[in-house]
């Protein structure tokens, strides 16, 4: 079994520096097959999820070369199918962007439904929506999504939910359809304007993205490119809370601190210092924290993605503060294992009410998902004695290097994978 060991209470300091986002590479990797040609892409993350996608990729027939740990070229002109193998949906929800990528690019494709998953049900009734609107033909059966149209033409779509995959989803599709669409009420997340630099670098026509309209001009051909992808918004923030939650001095590089801002207000709020400089953040933890109130938000505010790391953080901060969950309804579920760390920490609903204490104590603990996965590491680096976190599979969906990182920063965890040990040695 897959484990981390940590020793808590190390001191933290010193430098990290973030890879390319999880997020906009996954979206980034399905929109390069709609080109024909060579398209290169650079800081792509080395983290499962991302692994995962390439091979999906490589399995309906486009070329796929890893020309280092961060460079891959894709050439979408073999592909051989339209249909994406139930597995891949398994490993990775993200698969689901195949649907906007072949549909824009063959009017076709038949991709496996994404059930519900650990942080909460999912529904993906809005990319339908947007694939119905711009006149294709959904069929559910046996599990899979099937889509055809004769074509695409742009149409003006309200999205009910702001959302980030159907944002992506849709923004691809409408890329390769005829005429101009109008998404409405569109996600504004850094990786959406990511994947909107990506394609409008291949020939496509997108103007907005970032801002609630995104206004989209389709093409009929896209080209290739060379493209480096953006910083990756939540490892980074991921590290300012370990720095403020463990009153550390971390200075933390390639990102680019405007997408940080909601983190660096509460963790500035609660007493810590956050330097900004150009392409880094300087987190230097106070010894003394104050509470605050978190309620996760669409970009600008705070990301659902950030909030057990937050969450953790305030554990330790004095007074009581309230997390609030609201874009996904099962969130909370690593507080079970933070009780057993010592957190007092009530669960009501979509809400958390945190009474902060001076200090974890190391448990034997399980990581529920990826996010929340990354926050108990952070407990376990801040806890008096030893803890063992199992279930780091997650993490290593989503965090490349993590352990590497932190034990350069001075932390103490070891990534074991053996069920004979359980000792910090
Ligand atoms: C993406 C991120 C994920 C992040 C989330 C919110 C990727 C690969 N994943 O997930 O890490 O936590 O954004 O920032 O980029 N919804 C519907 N109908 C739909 C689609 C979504 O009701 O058709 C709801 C969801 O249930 C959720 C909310 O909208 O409550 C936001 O979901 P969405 O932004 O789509 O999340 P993902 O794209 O799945």
């Amino acid at each position: 079994m897959e484990q981390y060991i940590i020793k808590g209470g190390a001191e933290l300091k010193g430098e990290v520096t973030i890879d390319g986002a999880k997020n906009a590479a996954l979206g980034i990797l399905a929109a390069a097959i709609m080109a024909d040609e060579d398209v290169l892409i650079e800081n792509i993350p080395n983290v499962n999820d991302v692994n995962v996608m390439l091979e999906a990729i490589a399995h309906i027939g486009a070329k796929v070369e890893r020309i280092d740990a961060h460079t891959v070229r894709i050439n979408g002109a073999a592909i051989t199918s339209c249909e994406v193998d139930d597995d891949f949906m398994r490993r990775i929800r993200a698969s689901y962007y195949f649907i906007g990528a072949l549909l824009g690019k063959y009017k076709n494709a038949k991709v496996p439904l994404p059930g519900g998953c650990a942080i909460g049900a999912r529904p993906i009734d809005q990319h339908i929506k947007g694939f119905e609107a711009l006149g294709a033909k959904i069929d559910i059966k046996g599990g899979y999504l099937s889509t055809t149209a004769a074509r695409l033409k742009g149409a003006h779509i309200y999205f009910d939910v702001v959302t980030v995959g159907a944002t992506i989803n849709v923004m691809m599709a409408a890329s390769m359809a005829e005429g101009q669409t109008i998404i409405e009420n569109a996600a504004r997340e850094p990786h959406i304007v990511d994947v909107a630099n990506f394609l409008n670098s291949m020939g496509a026509k997108i103007k907005g993205a970032g801002t609630d309209t995104i206004r989209i001009n389709g093409v009929s051909k896209l080209h290739g490119t060379q493209y480096a992808i953006i910083p990756d918004q939540i490892e980074a923030g991921t590290f300012m809370c370990m720095a403020a939650a463990c009153r550390g001095d971390i200075l933390i590089k390639n990102v680019i601190p405007k997408h940080l801002e909601s983190i660096t207000a509460k963790l500035t709020e609660m007493g810590n210092t956050v330097q900004e400089y150009d392409e880094a953040v300087r987190v230097i933890g106070a010894e003394k924290q104050r509470h605050t109130d978190v309620k996760t938000l669409p970009y600008p505010g705070f990301p659902t993605d950030m909030q057990p790391q937050i969450a953790v953080t305030l554990a330790l901060a004095e007074g009581a503060s309230i997390v609030t969950e609201s874009i996904f309804e099962n969130r909370f579920k690593y507080v079970e294992e933070l009780r057993r760390m010592g957190a007092e920490v009530r669960v009501e609903r979509n809400v958390a009410v945190i009474d902060g204490i001076e200090r974890f104590s190391g448990a034997s603990i399980s990581a529920p998902d990826l996010r929340a996965g990354a926050a108990l590491v952070i407990a376990a680096l801040q806890a008096d004695g030893i803890s063992s976190i199992d279930g780091i599979g997650y993490i290593k969906r989503g965090y490349e290097d993590f352990e590497k990182k932190i034990t350069a920063l001075g932390g103490k965890i070891k990534y074991i994978n053996d069920p004979n040990i359980t000792e910090y040695a």
